[in-house]
């Protein structure tokens, strides 16, 4: 089976002035395409018949190829999350997820200054997640390409860290890359993650 590119649900200048659209087509047209390239490579070379989230689930049958898998299939993985987390449209968190988030972190506010105060601490490349942990929610930050998968945490909402992110527009200045960030986030996709996973954990099925 060969991994196809994901279609963007917008162009790439939808996010100007936050992000440029020659920020936005590098990042799906250049740096996504390679990890999707060398993600088949790599699989070309192991039995695998599962989708690209399963394999880093699984990731611990994998030991001959599992750098290679975490590197792409995480490449993979987390640039399709973070392109479907950015949405210029206006969206919440449902009812559901809304609940989640209070119970984890207080309130929405406190959450967003969670995400932004993690975001500005990692160190190097990166990304942050927001994720389903057991029966919480968590931020996370992992670095190069790990993704959170391999951990069994569910991501709803990733942020990609990496200079090819931010550097052009922004310079050295991530932490205003981040704020601009918190302006896109996607909470339609998010919901939609939510309701997917805590389906598939209360059936027992520990699987995307
Ligand atoms: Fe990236």
């Amino acid at each position: 089976m060969k991994i196809k590119m994901k279609p963007l649900e917008y162009n790439y200048g939808d996010f100007e002035p936050y992000i440029s659209a020659k920020t936005m087509s590098e990042h799906y047209e250049g740096l996504y395409r390679d990890y999707v390239v060398k993600l088949n490579q790599v699989i070309n070379s192991i039995d695998y018949s599962v989708s690209v989230d399963q394999l880093l689930m699984s990731i611990q049958d994998y030991p001959i190829k599992r750098n290679d898998i975490i590197r792409y299939a995480g490449g993979v993985s987390n640039h399709e999350l973070f392109f479907d987390s950015l949405t210029r449209k206006r969206t919440k968190p449902n009812k559901n997820l809304s609940e989640a988030i209070v119970k984890s972190f207080g309130s929405y506010d406190q959450m967003i200054e969670n995400i932004t105060t993690v975001s500005e601490s990692l160190f190097g490349s990166g990304y942050v997640f927001l994720v389903i942990e057991d029966d919480d929610l968590a931020i996370i930050k992992t670095v190069n390409q790990n993704s959170p998968l391999i951990y069994n945490f569910y991501p709803l909402i990733a942020i990609d860290l990496w200079e090819h992110s931010y550097f052009l527009d922004y310079l050295s200045k991530r932490n205003q890359y981040i704020e601009s960030i918190m302006k896109l986030l996607n909470w339609d996709n998010a919901n939609d993650l939510y309701a997917k996973y805590t389906r598939n954990i209360r059936n027992g099925i520990y699987s995307l």
